[in-house]
């Protein structure tokens, strides 16, 4: 099910995120004993890396059982100042008690094609392919560009089109540089996927994507669509501005 909900500030949203995180890893946690998820770098997630870094939420989740893995990674080394891992340790994995195991960072030092391949090969070992032989993450964090990219799923890549990799190494033109990501249909397989969106920068690329024709290949965010998961919107009300829907709809 998709729904989108709509918070009056940045910080609004970050709350909401930051209690529906720790929701579904106390669900994952009892159902199944852990918690996959997946961030995502950026700006937008800073706030509820912040928040789940303090009380109340420092305490409440469950952090011995719980994996964070990355939805992309720029190819750079872990102390880079664009390095993904490095945004999540200085706000969250430095101040709370998650054993260091349970942090599977993308090796963005090494050579993208390489580490692909073994961060799939991580994903394997952890995850036992489901029934249509992709992961099951519990939850994916999702930011998104203006340009409608996600992860690191740029506009005119193959990427968006990958159905059997679960986590690829490519060259992004737009971006000068090479990435490293999951798939889509590794994101599809997820019981939860957040897309976080805020500032009147998204408003127009929200509106496109939520209700303007499919068109994936221009708008890869559009590309994301979880199966027989949920999919949140998050928006402040500057992203949402230009959508027809109000408030906190159900689609
Ligand atoms: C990255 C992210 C990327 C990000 C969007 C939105 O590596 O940069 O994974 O997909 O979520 O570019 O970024 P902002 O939140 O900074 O607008």
């Amino acid at each position: 099910m998709t729904s989108v909900e709509i918070f009056s500030s940045p910080m609004e949203l970050s709350e909401a995120a930051a209690k529906l995180f720790a929701a579904r890893a106390a669900g994952a946690v009892s159902a199944r004993g852990r918690f996959i998820a997946a961030l995502s770098g950026g700006k937008t997630p800073v706030g509820i890396y912040t928040l789940l870094a303090k009380a109340p939420f420092a305490s409440q989740i469950p952090w011995a059982r719980v994996h964070l893995f990355w939805g992309d990674e720029r190819c750079v080394p872990p102390d880079h100042a664009d390095s993904n891992y490095r945004l999540v340790r200085e706000l969250l994995l430095d101040y709370v008690p998650i054993p260091p195991p349970n942090i599977h960072r993308m090796p963005g030092e090494m050579d993208p094609v390489e580490a692909a391949a073994r961060y799939e090969g991580q994903l394997r070992e952890f995850i036992a392919p489901h029934g249509d032989g992709f992961p099951v993450f519990d939850c994916i964090l999702l930011g998104l560009g203006e340009d409608g990219h996600t992860a690191s799923l740029f506009p005119g890549t193959r990427a968006i089109r990958e159905s059997a990799r679960w986590v690829l190494g490519h060259y992004v033109d737009a971006q000068k540089g090479w990435r490293i990501t999951i798939t889509p249909p590794v994101i599809n397989a997820a019981r939860t996927v957040v897309f976080i969106a805020a500032g009147s920068g998204k408003a127009a690329v929200v509106k496109e994507i939520l209700e303007g024709p499919f068109r994936s290949d221009t708008l890869p965010a559009q590309i994301v669509r979880p199966a027989g998961g949920d999919l949140v919107w998050m928006l402040d009300r500057e992203a949402a501005a230009l959508l027809k829907v109000e408030g906190k709809g159900k689609t």
